[in-house]
Formats: C-alpha cells, sequence, structure tokens
C-alpha cells in the first residue's frame, strides 16, 4: 500500500524527533502501521534550520498553509503550540479533510470542544497522546485500555518544570526564587515560565484527562489552579517531617454531585510512589472500579519521548482512517451523543484534608484556642506539631509554628474556619494552607 504522507508544521524540538525516530524506526512501524508513514512536507519560518534537519527529498515551506493545501498530505501534525494561529491552522486542515496530530494540551483544553465537532463533522480523526505526559501514552492507557472500568480519580504530576522545582527544593532547601532562577539556567525551564509554574499547563493537562475519563466536555475554565509561586522551604520541611512530600497534583475525581477538577501542591504520604517521582519525570495514577490503582510513570516532555507518542498517533490514523468514522475510537473516549451532564464542582464543594501552618503567640492556651474553634466547626484534626519557638524565631522568640494535619472536610468549611483563625488576636500572620491527598 502507498505510504501514508505527512506534513509538519513546525519544526522545532518535538518535530525534530519525530522526523529522527520516524526514519531511524521506520521498517518496524512500517510493519506494525501495514503501511509506510512518510514525512514529505514541513513548515517552518525558520527554512533553512528545517532543512538542515530534513535533508534532501523533503519539501520545505515557510507557509503552513501551502501543506493544508497540498492534496497529497493525510496527517497534518501540528507542532506550533499555543491558541493563536495554530487554532486557525487545526481547523482549516479538519476544513480539508486532513487528520490531525497534535501536542497542544492548551489548544485542546481550551477549545477542544469547537475542534473535536469540527473533525467529528467531517469525518477525521484529531489525535493528541503528546498533549499529555509527552511519552507516556495515558491517553491510550484512559481511552482504550482502562474503557472497561468507572473510572474514579486521576491524580498525576504533569508539569516536568515544577516537579524538578519542587525536588530541588527539597533536596537543597532552597526557596523558590533561586530555584528556579537554577532551572532557568540548566533549560529546565522556559525564559517565561509562567505556564509552568502557575499549574495552567498541569491544568490543560489535567483538564483532557478528566474529560477522557469521565465522558464530560473539555472545560479548562471551570479548573482550580494553583501553582508553585509561594510554596515555602520551611513548609516543604514539616510536611517531610509529617511523612509526606509536596507535589505540584493535577487531580479529578469523580463524586456523586459531580467531578472534582483542580491542580494545586498537594502533601502526598512519603511511602507512595507519587511522591517519589523526582525531577523532571511525569507520573499519572489512575483508580478503575474494576482495575484499582494502575500507575504510568515516565518522560513527559523532550524532544524522543514526545516524538514516541506523535508518532504513536500517526500510526493509530494509518490504521483506522480506511474505517467507517463511526467506528474508530471517539476523540474523548465516550461517543459524542453519549456525552455525561455531570458538572464541574467549585472549590467550596471539594472535599480532602488539609496541611495547616499557623505563625502564633507562644502562650498558654493558644493551642486550645485554635483546636477549640475548629472542633466548632466540625473539622477533625489528624495530627499536630508544634516547634519550639527558639528554633522557629531565634533565641527568646515569642513566636512558634502551629502545623495542624485536619481529616477530611467540605473546603468551604475550611474556608470559613480559617477566616475565624485569622482574626484570632494570637494568629500572627497570614495562615498557610496546602490541600492533602492520601491517594488510597
Ligand atoms: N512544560 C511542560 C513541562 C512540558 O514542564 O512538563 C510540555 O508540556
Amino acid at each position: 500500500m502507498k505510504p501514508i504522507q505527512v506534513g509538519l508544521l513546525g519544526i522545532g524540538t518535538v518535530g525534530s524527533g519525530t522526523f529522527q525516530v520516524l526514519r531511524r524506526n521506520q521498517e518496524e512501524i512500517k510493519r506494525r502501521a501495514g503501511r509506510g508513514i512518510e514525512i514529505t512536507m514541513v513548515a517552518d519560518l525558520d527554512t533553512a534550520r528545517a532543512k538542515a534537519v530534513v535533508g534532501e527529498g523533503v519539501q520545505v515551506v515557510a507557509d503552513a498553509r501551502a501543506v493544508i493545501a497540498n492534496p497529497e498530505i493525510d496527517i497534518v501534525v501540528e507542532l506550533i503550540g499555543g491558541y493563536g494561529i495554530a487554532k486557525q491552522l487545526v481547523l482549516e486542515a479538519i476544513a480539508a479533510g486532513k487528520h490531525v496530530v497534535t501536542a497542544n494540551k492548551a489548544l485542546l483544553a481550551v477549545h477542544g470542544t469547537e475542534i473535536f465537532a469540527a473533525a467529528h463533522a467531517k469525518g477525521v480523526m484529531v489525535a493528541f497522546e503528546a498533549a499529555v505526559a509527552g511519552g507516556i501514552p495515558i491517553i491510550k492507557a484512559l481511552r482504550e485500555g482502562l474503557t472497561a472500568n468507572s473510572i474514579q480519580w486521576i491524580a498525576g504530576i504533569i508539569n516536568g518544570t515544577t516537579n524538578f522545582i519542587l525536588s530541588e527544593m527539597r533536596d537543597k532547601g532552597l526557596d523558590f526564587d533561586t530555584v528556579l532562577k537554577e532551572a532557568q539556567r540548566l533549560g529546565y525551564a522556559e525564559a517565561d515560565p509562567t505556564f509552568d509554574i502557575e499549574g495552567v499547563d498541569a491544568a490543560h493537562k489535567v483538564t483532557l484527562m478528566s474529560a477522557i475519563a469521565f465522558g464530560i466536555p473539555v472545560q479548562f475554565d471551570r479548573a482550580h489552579v494553583e501553582g508553585i509561586t509561594k510554596l515555602a522551604a520551611q513548609d516543604i520541611k514539616y510536611a517531610e517531617q509529617l511523612g509526606y512530600r509536596i507535589k505540584l497534583l493535577g487531580i479529578t475525581k469523580r463524586k456523586a454531585q459531580g467531578i472534582e477538577l483542580r491542580v494545586h501542591p498537594a502533601l502526598v504520604p512519603s511511602k507512595r510512589l507519587l511522591a517519589n517521582v523526582e525531577g523532571a519525570m511525569n507520573a499519572v495514577v489512575v483508580n478503575g472500579d474494576a482495575v484499582g490503582t494502575t500507575l504510568y510513570y515516565g518522560k513527559g516532555a523532550g524532544s524522543e519521548p514526545t516524538a514516541s507518542a506523535v508518532i504513536a498517533d500517526l500510526v493509530d490514523i494509518a490504521r483506522l482512517h480506511t474505517a467507517d468514522a463511526a467506528h474508530r475510537v471517539p476523540h474523548l473516549a465516550f461517543h459524542p451523543d453519549a456525552m455525561s451532564d455531570l458538572k464541574v464542582l467549585p472549590m467550596a464543594e471539594v472535599v480532602t484534608s488539609y496541611y495547616l501552618r499557623l505563625r502564633v503567640a507562644d502562650e498558654a492556651g493558644v493551642l486550645a484556642k485554635v483546636t477549640g474553634l475548629l472542633a466548632g466547626a466540625g473539622i477533625s484534626i489528624d495530627a499536630v506539631l508544634q516547634r519550639e519557638a527558639d528554633e522557629v524565631g531565634g533565641e527568646g522568640s515569642t513566636q512558634t509554628d502551629l502545623i495542624i494535619l485536619t481529616h477530611d472536610t467540605r473546603e468551604g468549611t475550611l474556608d470559613d474556619a480559617m477566616a475565624q483563625l485569622q482574626a484570632l488576636p494570637t494568629v500572627l500572620a497570614p495562615i498557610v494552607r496546602i490541600r492533602k491527598e492520601e491517594l488510597s
């Protein structure tokens, strides 16, 4: 059979990796796909760099629309990123009847409903394994491998930059700003790291996983997004003393009232495998009612790991594109006319447990007042740690840190209790609140 022809839009880190891995493993990939897969056209504004990557025999152009207009091209791979021109080009490629492979999590998390509807109407596939956790085949696992299950929850370390920063903060006892600068120097963090450190990148990814797991539309605007910029080295240390590590987690859970969808730093018991995922690595834990808890671990970024996911999508399309569109795996795992209308819950309705750090006056009755107030609000305490005042504020200090771990409670209830605690004259600084996930 004639090889399937692929056009790349953008040949930076992931595009180069895709080209190289396809060339290196072309024979094996052909034996798996049942036909050859060839990149025959590349669009990149830097045509000289693109030519240096692909060499002779591949057409290089500066205009992405020339790829979309080429009737020989079967699949367009969008590796430009962002919501701007990439969205326009993806919609144009779909309108031209091309299948699309993309690594663009931002685009799909925000505009996925429009893009998947356009693809469905046109009978083409939009594949996005590379958009979540790079080389880890988590989309395939959720959409196909776990299809027997009622998925209960997913929790993932799905941003390598922040996991690298948190690992360094813990290992070296350094603060966030110092480690961020070091991460930028080493190339682990972008010059503008906002999307990573503010949790936005992880929220894009967990939004996509949530849609596939629960059959709900992609709803990035309903996700709760909190990054790691306000984390203090001292909380990482206290958490460790209590048997926890702090990770930036993307979490989505099925609850009776709706779906939880959130990204925030969380204390994870040190004994859990997820707590031991270090550096820039990614890992996702999925709990299904039949299978129990499963774990997926690997590189969440980088040239060839991400290319591995892009090429898996190309092979899927090569195998399935002659199939009747109604019998392909649905984009979001569930058929578009069988989606769930479960709502995404507001944070006040989320039920989880908490780490609280209170800077308090070191005097009689303070602990009793704080715990009494929590008891009055119906919030049960799991553990309390009180530091020596000298250790916290230096010799002769009259202030100390009181650390409280709670049992599960409604976030709205905790918000009200925290407002009351904050108003106590013996609570001397803004209370630090970090959520806790036991993952059991
Ligand atoms: N910037 C992402 C990360 C990789 O740090 O994991 C691409 O999604």
